[in-house]
């Protein structure tokens, strides 16, 4: 029996909705596969946030620091600004972690329709860079109320920040399909994205069987809907990388079935795992979000630990139980979030 320990981050609204899948499942395939899975859950949320100002403690990196893996559902809440609950929580631990790679499958699944016509063969990842690039603290505001009033952000790109993701992109695709796909826009921004295209250049060299292509943000955006199944590797930057995802991901159907991973490849730290979508105020309550993503997210956690095969049972089960036509709303079907999660438990030989 190996035995990992999880810290769960249930969150906001559908985030608590959708961890209980994916922790019910876990316990299924860990069953078959000698994996034991144990959690500490940690209530830090826009709930937190309000009741005691701030969405963690402060020593929130220190409590999870030394787990196997860290599952989080979603966080947000209407009241809450919405930097509040990025700043506070997922990107301490994104940076803190130096969790680098955001890693976003996307596939056109059995039983789901895309909204595009005849996006049949569309399997791609996004490798988005998680701790630099455009998000950054550093810029300010000046004149606050005057006719000259102004902001200005700086966007920050290392030799080494662009050059780590850029080799796990490129090793990605040698297992894949060897083609990476890198998202710039060096013709308008003259100073970080000549320099990203010159550092995945220098990475390209290195790795001679991958087919590089160079695609400015704005058309790699409208290739992305006219012809997603020619994508094998994307990478790109903060920015760049997490709009691209969500839209792969909506391409692909659904925001609810949407799979990531923030990853430290050194394993000096946890590496966490969250579905893409938020914490959808309109749903949550009633029973109606989609589990996939946490499940996929999951599948992904599995991988990350070593136990590719336990990984490809948790998800052949729960693409199996859409092929079958048991679909949650947001999918067009009408099962509810337990009643898909029993379809998936009971393709894994689990009795409800
Ligand atoms: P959202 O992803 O929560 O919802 C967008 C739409 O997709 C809604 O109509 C929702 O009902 C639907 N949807 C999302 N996930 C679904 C699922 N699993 N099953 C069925 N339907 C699903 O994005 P939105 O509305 O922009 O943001 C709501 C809150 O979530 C905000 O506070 C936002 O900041 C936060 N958020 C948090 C993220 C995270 O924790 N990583 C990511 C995106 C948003
Ligand atoms: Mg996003």
């Amino acid at each position: 029996m190996t035995a990992y320990r999880i810290a769960l981050i249930p969150g906001d609204g559908i985030g608590a909705e959708v961890l209980p899948p994916a922790q019910a499942v876990l316990a299924a395939v860990g069953r078959r596969h000698g994996l034991e899975f144990t959690y500490d859950s940690f209530d830090w949320s826009c709930e937190r946030y309000l009741a005691e100002g701030a969405m963690m403690p402060s020593d929130g990196l220190d409590r999870i620091r030394h787990h196997d893996a860290v599952l989080l559902g979603a966080v947000g809440w209407p009241g809450v600004p919405d930097h509040v609950s990025l700043w506070g929580l997922l990107i301490p631990i994104r940076r803190g972690f130096r969790q680098y790679v955001n890693l976003r499958p996307v596939k056109v699944l059995d039983g789901v329709p895309s909204p595009l016509r005849g996006a049949g063969e569309v399997d791609l990842v996004v490798v988005r860079e998680n701790v630099e690039g455009e998000y950054s603290e550093i810029g300010g505001r000046l004149g606050r109320g005057t006719e000259d009033e102004l902001a200005v952000q700086e966007a920050v790109f290392t030799r080494k920040g662009v050059t780590r993701v850029a080799e796990y992109a490129y090793t990605l695709a040698e297992a894949r399909r060897n083609h990476v796909t890198s998202a710039t826009k060096s013709n308008g921004i003259v100073h970080t994205m000549p320099f990203w295209d010159q550092l995945v250049e220098e990475v390209a060299g290195r790795h001679q069987t991958v087919r590089t292509d160079k695609e400015h943000i704005d058309a790699l955006a409208a290739k992305l809907v006219l012809a997603p199944e020619r994508f094998d590797v994307i990478v790109g930057s903060n920015l760049f990388g997490d709009i691209l995802s969500d839209l792969a991901a909506a391409v692909a159907g659904s925001i609810g079935v949407a799979p990531s991973a923030n990853l430290n490849p050194e394993r000096e730290f946890p590496s966490m795992f969250e579905p893409v979508h938020g914490s959808a105020p309109d749903i949550a309550g009633q029973g109606k979000a989609n589990p996939l993503g946490a499940l996929w997210s999951a599948a992904m956690m599995l991988d990350h630990l070593g136990h590719p095969e336990a990984s490809g049972e948790l998800l052949a089960a729960a693409f199996g139980a859409l092929a079958d036509g048991v679909r949650t709303v947001d999918l067009g079907g009408t099962a509810d979030t337990a009643g898909y999660t029993r379809a998936v438990l009971d393709r894994m030989g689990v009795a409800a």
